[in-house]
């Protein structure tokens, strides 16, 4: 009785320090709990270094999100061009565009010293050389029969369906074989080509799927395929195309509220196709009531900005992160933020790390983190931009590469 007392509280005070204990001389081991964080998790930056343009010198490629598959990045970008040749110029427009970089041996990013000539590098400036086939009709996410195809531009040229990915491919399953499954939500943005104003203000979105068996040769591609072209309709909160992070059993997927907010959805990570199987998060519970795009209620705090930015996991912290654009902002400043769960609470965000600018209308934009490309010894975070300058100045759209690292 008295022992079991006292080895009730050795085990109380073991949890607490996390060390063996000694009972009658013998060593207990104890199945170490999860410890309970006594304040939410808040990585500062203790060191940032610029480390590369990432970039196919041959394209300009503007608002790149990346995610992993196989032992390569996967890197999705919006609006690119292609280089002619022997010239600082760009033409004909392809609504997104897709290449892949490699990692080193040791497993951190493959940048070389310099290569070629052409967007964002000058010859003497370090790259993460993007590979992959020149971009073709139609783009890497094809377009809706409605949005004219395939380019999305317009007869007239007064309008275009712009096909443009917000977040880079939500990995849901890798097989044995390797095999990689993956989706992307797209807004089915409507714009003005003058104006650049949006025709529907809350479009419709895409379900896009992906899937890939890794293979050595850059110039293959995943396959992919529109699961449904109305996934989320008009009107309809666009749950994933804010970002979104699988973890468990579930996909939790983050979408836009209007006029302002950030809302939430799960999904078994093995039922993204099948709507029946979501559940909404609403005034802190989980229901199957879809709500409302301007439903207040739906609103996770601090869940992201609303800026442009990426959700993750750090297995590293035991937290979910979110870093990304302030809202509105053009600048290249990173905000975090940081939650225990996908539901929150979530911390106010606050700068993690300032960079530089370009010096066109939009300085700086598509703010986006790659925790991919951590090792898991790394306590810290790789970063990228798309800097945008006058055309007087650079005619390419420019994608830094930082790495910072955490105090
Ligand atoms: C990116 O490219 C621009 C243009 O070539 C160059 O001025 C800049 O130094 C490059 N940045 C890095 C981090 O390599
Ligand atoms: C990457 O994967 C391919 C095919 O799976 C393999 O042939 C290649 O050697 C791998 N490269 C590295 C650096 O591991
Ligand atoms: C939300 O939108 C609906 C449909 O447009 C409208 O009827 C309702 O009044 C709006 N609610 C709020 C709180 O703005």
């Amino acid at each position: 009785m008295q022992a079991n007392r006292l080895l009730a509280a050795l085990l109380a005070t073991s949890v607490a320090h996390a060390a063996p204990i000694e009972f009658d001389d013998d060593k207990i081991f104890v199945v170490s709990q999860k410890p309970a964080l006594a304040s939410p998790y808040k990585p500062q930056a203790k060191s940032a270094t610029l480390l590369a343009n990432v970039t196919d010198p041959d394209l300009s490629r503007d608002s790149c999100g990346s995610a992993k598959m196989g032992n390569r990045t996967f890197w999705t970008c919006r609006d690119t061009s292609i280089r002619i040749p022997d010239t600082d110029q760009y033409g004909f427009l392809f609504a997104n565009s897709v290449g892949w970089t490699d990692y080193r041996e040791d497993g951190a990013p493959a940048i070389q010293t310099s290569g070629p000539v052409g967007a964002g590098s000058d010859g003497t400036n370090s790259v993460l050389l993007m590979k992959g086939p020149r971009p073709t009709l139609p783009t890497f996410y094809p377009l809706g029969s409605d949005m004219c195809p395939k380019s999305g531009i317009c007869a007239d040229g007064t309008t275009r369906w712009t096909g443009w990915p917000d977040s880079p491919p939500m990995i849901s399953d890798t097989a044995q074989d390797g095999t990689v499954t993956a989706y992307t939500w797209v807004s089915n943005n409507h714009i003005s080509t003058t104006t650049l104003e949006l025709l529907t203000p809350q479009p419709s979105t895409t379900l896009y799927k992906m899937t890939y068996a890794p293979e050595t040769d850059p110039d293959v591609l995943p396959a992919v395929t529109t699961v449904d072209g109305a996934f989320w309709g008009e009107h309809e909160i666009g749950y994933g195309t804010y970002g979104n992070v699988v973890r468990g059993e579930y996909a939790y997927l983050y979408g836009l509220l209007r006029p302002g907010g950030v809302a939430l959805a799960r999904v078994p990570v093995d039922s993204i196709e099948d709507k029946s199987k979501y559940e909404y998060y609403m005034s802190g519970s989980w229901t199957k009531i879809k709500p409302a795009i301007n439903d207040t209620a739906a609103a996770v705090p601090n869940a992201g900005t609303t800026g442009q930015g990426t959700f993750y996991y750090s297995q590293r912290a035991q937290s979910y992160v979110w870093i990304g654009q302030a809202s509105p902002s053009i600048w290249a400043d990173f905000y975090v933020t940081t939650a225990p769960s996908a539901e929150g609470p979530w911390t106010a965000p606050y700068l993690l790390y300032s960079g530089p600018n370009g010096d066109g209308d939009l300085p700086s934009y598509s703010l986006q983190a790659h925790p991919h490309m951590l090792r898991e010894y790394d306590d810290g975070i790789y970063l990228t931009w798309t800097q945008y300058f006058k055309p007087s100045t650079y005619t390419a759209y420019v994608t830094p590469l930082v790495y910072i690292s955490f105090v």
